[in-house]
């Protein structure tokens, strides 16, 4: 039987005790038990609700970090949530492998033979799991049930100290908020999770954390698909307008003639087709946020009367003859230099001063060092979970081909380059156990000068042949024949967005939306 020595519990107990963060502490964790239990793969996950969330790997590739696992999708993971105790999975079990595919420094999709998983409990609380992989069978029949308590134990308390340690950060940090609270919904939430850990990101992170519990109007600005809109529902989140409403405008698409009616809403009668009441926006987001998206399309018109509405805390809806009070916390977005736009005269000086009191800018993806990987991570779990592909995973080869390129189109176009490059491996690789996304799938991420006057960040070519179409599902199908359609038309028409809103036989503020839900780009627009 093997056994833990104690010498390697006390070198363990004296690392712990010297670590300096969480990190370290993980890292150190693994380290020992690899040393233990020999192995091919060690990861420790924590626990949110319904998923877990890898936080300290090794011997499992990089983008692990990104995957967000849902439980009930992974018959083992569940199997050990449920459990008090270590399982140790038969070798020819035949449930599924999470990390099928994912081990590094193997060629090919070998899946793993021997795995074993250790809930981790604190106080009777289900606080992660470690899990153990080798690739050798049988490897784990014979260790100690002892040497399992002893490594869940220290581990167990090792996760234990890291997340008392986030709730005395957090308690400084937001003193007037209730800590359970917080920890609870930040450990739970899932969905809409900032991924990143470049230090440009983790200074964002911050920045959102200090400013979010402010009751400032936040102008967040940055380049197309750097994450404006996921910042700013995280803003929300964090803030203490968490459990009112967060209301979106997209104020691009707002048509000019019915702004007013959108934001403050109008009464019976007030124009020819109010047959009733009905409230805005504003009044919708009393008591939390109202998010006003590409504030910078807005027309100086109406930028006046949203300015009122920030002054005074008070609306009038149209046809009424009172104002109404309002209490809603702005937070805007544009990818638009607002300054110059104040400086050029198409944007309102004194809305802009009340806006940018806090403003905050979302880096280029090119800015973010080592984060690609993870973000790629993130979509590849997502993508996998949308296409109900029971194993996917992306080879070295491929992600340091993303790596290497420059992302125009940022996080946006690594999605959709994810997502492209999932159908065509799963086209190629039909009927196999483990998809695997290789660089060839990914495409040539080069940009052309064609690209560079149209940024077709969606744009897939293949998108619209036969064999592909079969595979889509009929939504998928037929965005993008809308995509391809209004993408041929704009060429045409040299990005006029108003001469291809006529031949669509549609107008401008409706295609902009349609085009921004399909994301199509024009970078240099005629008109
Ligand atoms: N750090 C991140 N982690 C995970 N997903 C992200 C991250 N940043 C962006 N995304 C995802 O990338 C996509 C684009 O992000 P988002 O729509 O927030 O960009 P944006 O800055 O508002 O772009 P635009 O200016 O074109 O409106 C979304 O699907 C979003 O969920
Ligand atoms: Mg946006």
């Amino acid at each position: 039987m093997k056994q833990i020595s104690s010498s390697a519990v006390i070198e363990l107990a004296l690392d712990l005790a010297t670590s300096l963060n969480s990190k370290d502490r993980f890292d150190r964790l693994l380290d020992t038990v690899r040393k233990a239990i020999a192995c091919d793969a060690v990861a420790l996950l924590s626990f949110h609700g319904d998923v877990l969330k890898p936080i300290a790997l090794q011997g499992l590739s990089r983008d692990t970090l990104g995957r967000r696992f849902f439980i009930e999708e992974h018959p083992r993971f569940l199997a050990l949530c449920q459990s008090k105790a270590p399982i140790r999975f038969a070798a020819d079990s035949p449930l599924p492998d999470p990390y099928d595919g994912l081990l590094i420094d193997r060629a090919g999709d070998l899946p793993v033979h021997s795995c074993m998983g250790l809930p981790l409990y604190y106080d009777d609380n289900l606080l992660g799991l470690l899990t153990i992989d080798s690739l050798t069978p049988h490897d784990f029949e014979d260790i100690e049930v002892r040497t399992l308590e002893v490594i869940s134990a220290i581990a167990a308390a090792t996760l234990n100290t890291a997340f008392l340690l986030e709730q005395l950060e957090s308690r400084a940090d937001h003193s007037q908020q209730v800590v359970a609270e917080l920890t609870e919904e930040a450990w739970k939430r899932d969905g809409g999770e900032l991924i990143g850990e470049s230090s440009i990101m983790s200074q964002l992170k911050q920045e959102l954390d200090i400013v979010a519990s402010s009751d400032f109007n936040i102008l967040i600005y940055g380049e197309t698909g750097v994450g404006k809109e996921l910042v700013a529902r995280t803003l929300h989140q964090k803030s203490l307008r968490q459990h009112g409403p967060m209301v979106y405008v997209n104020c691009a698409a707002l048509p000019e003639n019915l702004i007013e009616s959108e934001l403050f809403g109008h009464v019976k009668g007030a124009f020819t087709g109010a047959d009733r009441n009905r409230a805005g926006k504003f009044s919708l987001a009393d008591g939390g946020t109202l998010f006003l998206d590409e504030i910078g399309e807005l027309p100086l018109a109406a930028q006046s009367k949203i300015l009122r509405a920030i002054q005074n805390n008070e609306i009038q809806p149209v046809g009424q003859d009172n104002v109404e009070e309002v209490n809603v916390r702005i937070v805007a977005a544009t990818n638009r230099d607002l300054k110059e736009e104040v400086g050029e005269g198409r944007f309102r000086a004194d809305l802009y001063h009340r806006l940018s009191v806090y403003p905050i800018r979302v880096p280029r993806l090119s800015e973010r060092v080592g984060d690609v990987q993870l973000l790629a991570g993130y979509f590849v779990e997502q993508t996998r979970r949308k296409l109900g592909i029971g194993q996917l995973k992306i080879t070295e080869q491929a992600i340091a081909h993303l790596t290497q390129y420059n992302w125009p189109g940022n996080v946006r176009e690594l999605e959709h380059v994810v997502s492209r490059a999932t159908l065509k491996a799963r086209a190629r690789q039909r009927g196999k156990k483990i998809i695997s996304i290789e660089q060839a799938d990914c495409g040539a991420l080069k940009r052309t000068d064609m690209q560079q006057t149209f940024e077709l960040l969606a744009d897939n070519e293949d998108s619209l042949k036969a064999d592909h179409v079969i595979t889509l599902p009929l939504k998928t199908a037929t965005e993008n024949f809308q995509k391809q359609l209004i993408i041929k038309i704009l060429k045409e028409e040299e990005g006029n967005w108003a001469a291809a809103a006529r031949r669509l036989s549609t107008d401008r503020a409706n295609l902009n939306r349609i085009a921004k839900r399909l994301n199509i780009k024009v970078l240099k627009s005629v008109v």
